[in-house]
């Protein structure tokens, strides 16, 4: 148990007159100040509700220097999530070579997902964390569509999103198989694969063809953006990240360059394996035809220069302690994967508040406390779970609502142009 020595604290009389102070300049600042308006922007540093506004990042992430406080060998989850949150000046660098500039002369950052059926609140929810955290002024997302709405201005959830946002920000695309095999002669003879293997998965094939084609970030359906990705998008590598502790890919997160040496070997490997793309088939294919066989220890030497294998904690900061193999103390902390659809407290969920019966969920979560330091959270299928306002999902949705409808800045203190 935790025992905080509160006399040394209330004899430290500096610093509580200094925290009375800060808070109560806080309020008088909150209640004084004029209303943003629309487009205005806080400045980085600036203390919004008791955490620390972001400055947008303008570099590229040194993997190297990540990876030193991420290698989940000798780290833990918090340390590399506080190390992502704390020290950018450290590894956010300056680029060997100009990176695009944001603005609309430039070609967009360009973000890929895959649906198939209705559009739901969940979809939603991903598309929503995309306009929350990307520089608007040069991202776009393709929500490719099967079997799905045909009025997509009338959907429920993506109504709102396609009146304002569509097609600038997001453009929701049809998904034709035929169309886009035909497009590019890697896949010849794909009718006859699908036609004798039924069980092709689609949404594993879709993120390599649209990379392929398109170039950008796939991210599947249940993943939050959470950060800015430029740092990340702009560092010329191609990149997936880590299934759990095991030494596979996990393809959620994927990026990929366009018609790349690393996409088209990817592809040509599948196509000789019945168009199997597998997330623990990708190791393999980079393995293929190098005199490096799947089973000997230096493998990671071969497929990393070709599709950089992140860490967990990057994108799915709650996995390796859902999975048992770390015990964990994180911001929030939570235990397992269910757990950000609680509309209650988890056990523990606050550490450092002594009594949580004395709050209610919504004092003390906050959008922009949820894994920060992570570029992205995974929340692993649970498509049918309900969206209580309460729940860590619950909050991240109003943070987007609100800054959707002008009312509430994002994590770079930026207001959205009202139209
Ligand atoms: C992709 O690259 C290959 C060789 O690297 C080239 O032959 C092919 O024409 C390119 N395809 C497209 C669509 O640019
Ligand atoms: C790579 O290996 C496969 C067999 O795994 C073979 O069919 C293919 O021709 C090889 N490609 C190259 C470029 O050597
Ligand atoms: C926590 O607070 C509640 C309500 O204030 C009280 O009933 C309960 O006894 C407290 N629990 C502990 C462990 O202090
Ligand atoms: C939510 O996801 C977790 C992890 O994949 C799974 O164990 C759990 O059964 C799911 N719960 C529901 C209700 O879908
Ligand atoms: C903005 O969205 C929030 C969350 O849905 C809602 O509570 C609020 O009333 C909305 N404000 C305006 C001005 O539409």
């Amino acid at each position: 148990m935790a025992h905080i020595n509160l006399t040394s604290i209330i004899k430290n009389r500096y610093l509580i007159t200094t925290i009375v102070l800060i808070i109560i300049f806080d309020l008088l600042y909150t209640i004084f100040s004029d209303p943003p308006r629309s487009n205005e922007q806080l400045p980085p540093g600036t203390v919004q509700s008791g955490l620390i506004i972001r400055k947008r990042p303008d570099g590229i992430i040194d993997t190297g220097r990540v990876m030193k406080h991420c290698d989940m060998k000798s780290n833990l989850v918090e340390n590399c999530l506080e190390y992502l949150d704390k020290k950018e000046d450290e590894y956010i660098v300056n680029p060997p070579s100009p990176i695009p500039q944001c603005n609309e002369d430039e070609p967009p950052m360009l973000f890929h997902v895959f649906w198939r059926g209705m559009i739901t609140d969940k979809l939603a929810l991903q598309m929503k964390s995309f306009l929350y955290t990307q520089p608007l002024e040069c991202s776009k997302l393709y929500v490719w569509l099967q079997n799905s709405d045909t009025d997509i201005d009338l959907n429920p959830f993506a109504g709102n999103l396609y009146n304002k946002f569509s097609p600038k920000n997001i453009e929701f695309k049809k998904w034709d198989t035929k169309e886009q095999l035909d497009s590019d002669p890697l896949y010849n003879g794909w009718e006859g694969i699908m036609s004798r293997h039924g069980s092709v998965s689609f949404s594993d094939l879709v993120r390599f063809v649209v990379l392929n084609r398109y170039g950008g970030m796939y991210m599947d359906g249940d993943v939050l953006f959470l950060r800015d990705m430029r740092p990340l998008y702009n560092s010329g590598i191609d990149f997936s990240y880590k299934w759990s502790y095991k030494s596979e890919y996990n393809t959620a997160v994927l990026r990929l360059h366009a018609n790349g040496t690393t996409s088209r070997k990817i592809i040509s490997q599948a196509m000789l394996n019945k168009m199997n793309f597998h997330p623990f088939e990708i190791k393999n294919y980079l393995l293929a035809n190098t005199s490096v066989s799947s089973d000997s220890a230096n493998t990671k030497s071969v497929y990393n220069p070709q599709l950089y294998m992140y860490s967990v904690p990057l994108f799915d900061p709650l996995w390796l302690k859902n999975d048992h193999r770390q015990n964990n103390n994180l911001s929030p902390n939570l235990n397992g994967m269910d757990d950000v659809w609680d509309p209650n407290f988890i056990p523990n969920e606050f550490p450092n508040v002594g009594n949580l019966s004395n709050y209610s969920p919504l004092d003390l979560r906050k959008a922009d406390n949820f894994f920060r330091g992570a570029y992205a959270y995974h929340w692993h299928n649970n498509w049918s779970r309900k969206l209580f306002p309460t729940c860590w999902m619950g909050v991240m949705n109003t943070a987007y609502d609100t800054f959707i409808n002008g009312t509430r800045p994002n994590i770079y203190g930026e207001y959205i142009q009202s139209s």
